[in-house]
Formats: C-alpha cells, structure tokens, sequence
C-alpha cells in the first residue's frame, strides 16, 4: 500500500482501604473498629476520587449524561458507578497499560475500583463529612491566559446534517512571534461541540477562505481546507485544559491568523454555540519548538463487510532524529484498533477503538527520542459493518489513517 509523510521535510523542527479480613475468627472491639474503617464511604474514600476522576464530565453543564456532585448524586447510582468502573468504561480512556505511559492519565488504579466496588456493595455509606479529605477541585480552567480569543458571535450548526464541520476565523492580533504553551478550548454548547482543531495560517489564505463562503465562517471537514494551515492545538470532550510540555511550544508567527475547526454533532438538536479559546504565550522564546507532524495512508480500500482490514501509513527512514511529545491517531467510527510504533517500540496501542474518544497523548517522560533512520509506523485496523466500499475521505461515513506527532528536533 502506498503511504505518504505529510510535513516532515519541512519540520523545524488517601486514605487506605485495609480490605476485610475474612479470617479474623472473633470480633474484638478493635477489629470491629478496624472492620467499621475497612468499609468505605463516601466522603472518605469515593469522594476524593469522583472529583478527580469523574467531576470533569459528570457536573450539572458537563459532558457525562448525569452529575457525580453531591454524595445523594452518587448514592442513587452505586451499583452502575461500581459497574462502569470496573469494567474500565469509565472514565473513558482507551491506550493499553502495556504500552507507555501518558500524562494526565484518566485510568483508575485497581485500589481505586476496588473501593468503588466495595463501596457499593456496603449500601453506599455516606460516613463522616470530617473524614473529606478531598484535594481541592481539579482545575479546570487554565491559569492566566494571554489572550481570550472567539469568532466574535454564535454560530448555529447546520440541522440538517448529524455532524457539521465547521471553521471560523480568528485574528490573534499578533504584533510579533509567539510561542504558544499553553491553551483553554472552552466548549460553549457542550453536548454538540465533539472536537475542536485550532490552526495558525497565513492571514491572506485564510480570510480569502472566511469570503468565498457566505455568513459566519465556512464548512470545513477533515482539515481547514487552508493550504497554510498548521496545526496547533487540539480539543476533545472531557479535555479541560493543555499544557505543552515544559520548555516546548509552537511558534506563531506575527499576523498569522488563526483558524478554529469545529466538529458539531446535531443528534441532540441544535443550539447556538460561541465557543472560546484561551491562549496562553510563553513569555521568553522557548528552547525547544515543536511541530504537529501527520503520518497518513490515504490510499486503502475496505471492502464491504470487511472485517479487520489494515492499512500503515510510514514515515519512513526519519531524515533527522526527532523527539516525540506526545501522539494522537486518528480513524472514524469503523476504526477496531489502531497502534504506532517507532522501530517496532510501542508509541500507542488503542485496542478498542471509540471514535467519541480521542485525543493528544502526551507521554509521562521526557518525550522519547527516535533516532535518524527510523520509521514511525501507523497500523489502523477498521470492521465494515456496512456494504460499502470505504476509502480515505472527509465524511464521517469515509474513513482516515492519520496521527499527528508533537515533536521537537532531538
Ligand atoms: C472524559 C469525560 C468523562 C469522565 C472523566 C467520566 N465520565 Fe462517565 N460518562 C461520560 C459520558 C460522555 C457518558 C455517556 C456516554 C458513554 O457512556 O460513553 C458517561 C457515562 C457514564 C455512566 C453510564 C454509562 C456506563 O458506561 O455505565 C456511568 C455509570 C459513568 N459515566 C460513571 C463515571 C464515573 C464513576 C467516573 C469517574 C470514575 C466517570 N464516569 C468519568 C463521560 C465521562
């Protein structure tokens, strides 16, 4: 199969839960003391982890389809909590424990969904508000942005299609470069912004697009449809906020525009949305500027009610060595697995596939380091369910094989 390297010649580039003690042959006073902390409660154990690991989505405006914000919240679902976490369905995070780690992870610990299971197999106890120790709340929002930026009013998705791609132009107003390292996509109308692509381009490309189309904007898919267009942070539901890893950032360049590709998704009707973005600039040039680089296979063919079809898209031989920050494949919803790789090393495994369900992941360490010659591999695995032929295309009902790198030159 052909593959193809998009842009890479031009880089720049608690409290513990002791468990019962099944054995213990008499209750003492103590043990019965120990076997009353054994059980878990709410505000001690489940709390502090709910608003870490599940308030993100679960709050009266977020994502997840019920709040987890008071302890009557979580009493009446317990079962179906303990349930979804031990099945790992919740929270959502889908790269393999088996292949790297990423930072911020969304998986649970096996202590902490046991807790969740023996939690709610007590009845739910509430316990003592004195035992909260929760952390203060998961920050939500990025600390002092440079800039809040918007396409200046509300835009109401197209009903007539289940997803509309749409991009809007944004004038940073940018005197002089900056190092972008750190961004807020803020969702307005949340249950139908599904992702958010933000683009720097050259203002004369981008505004020629914003007035070939009438009204606010222009339909857009798969990309901006901006032959300058580079991409420069990503968003998807659940993501609060970015941070670029320490010393790294992209360059923006002074009067560049930028350009905001959203993904809507009208199943749930349609709502004016003005959604916001807030950057934050680093305030010294930073030492070492990334690039978002593509690998893709645009040239499959799935076949109609294939299962397992393949395609990898190569880098081939890397002409210089590079330092990859963090990963991000990309397939639509007939995607079954997807898995990068650099010299066989595994860079993501997705076992299961879920097109709601992507994102950026930015590694744990300190990136890793593929030297000159290696190839970055990208394997996507797909399941026809439908008696179509299925080829590279923009539509949610076509497919893609494309990641994106963050790199920095090594
Ligand atoms: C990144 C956002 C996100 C996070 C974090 C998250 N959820 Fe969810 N949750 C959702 C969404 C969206 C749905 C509905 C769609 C779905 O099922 O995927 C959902 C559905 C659920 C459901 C009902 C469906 C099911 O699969 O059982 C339960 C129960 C649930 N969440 C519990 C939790 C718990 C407990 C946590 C924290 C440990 C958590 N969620 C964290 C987004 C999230």
């Amino acid at each position: 199969m052909k593959t193809r390297l998009l842009g890479l010649s031009t880089l720049l580039v608690s409290t513990l839960w002791l468990g019962c003690d099944s054995e213990s042959p008499s209750i003492t006073p103590e043990s019965e003391e120990a076997a009353q902390k054994a059980v878990p409660t709410w505000y001690r154990d489940i709390k502090p982890i709910v608003a870490q690991r599940c308030e993100g989505c679960h709050t009266a405006t977020g994502i997840g389809p019920f709040a987890l914000s008071t302890y009557q919240d979580a009493q009446a679902r317990a079962a179906a909590l303990a349930d979804s976490v031990k099945a790992r369905r919740m929270p959502p995070w889908l790269p393999s424990p088996d292949c790297q780690k990423f930072s911020p992870e969304r998986r649970l610990s096996q202590k902490e969904i046991d807790l969740f299971v023996a939690w709610s197999q007590a009845g739910a106890p509430q316990g003592n508000p004195a035992d909260d120790k929760s952390l203060p709340p998961v920050r939500l929002s990025l600390e002092s942005p440079s800039v809040t930026l918007d396409w200046g009013e509300a835009y109401t998705p197209s009903a007539a299609k289940q997803d509309d791609y749409h991009c809007f132009l944004i004038d940073p107003k940018l005197q002089k470069d900056q190092d972008l390292v750190a961004y807020e996509f803020a969702p307005d109308q949340r249950h139908e912004v599904h992702h958010a692509l933000i683009y720097s381009a050259t203002m004369a490309d981008a505004k020629a697009k914003d007035d070939a189309a009438p009204g606010l904007g222009w339909p857009c898919s798969g990309s901006s449809d901006v032959k300058s267009a580079e991409l420069v942070a990503t968003w998807v539901p659940g993501e609060t906020f970015a941070e670029y890893p320490t010393r790294t950032g992209i360059r923006i360049r002074a009067g560049s525009a930028l350009i905001a590709q959203l993904h809507y998704n009208t199943r749930h009707g349609v709502t004016p949305d003005r959604s916001r973005l807030k950057l934050r600039y680093s305030e010294s040039p930073v030492p070492n500027r990334a690039t978002i680089v593509p690998i893709a296979n645009a040239s499959f063919v799935i076949n109609p009610y294939q299962k397992g079809a393949t395609a990898v898209a190569s880098s081939g031989p890397l002409p210089v060595p590079l330092k990859i920050w963090g990963v991000f494949p990309h397939m639509h919803e007939l995607g079954r697995s997807a898995k990068i790789t650099a010299n066989n090393d595994c860079l993501v495994e997705i076992p299961q596939w879920q097109f709601h369900w992507q994102q950026m992941y930015f590694y744990d360490s300190d990136g890793i380091t593929v030297p000159k010659g290696s190839e970055v591999k990208y394997t996507c695995t797909w399941d026809n369910s439908t008696g179509r032929t299925i080829r590279w295309g923009d539509g949610t009902e076509d497919e893609m094989c494309i990641a994106f790198f963050y790199t920095t030159l090594y």
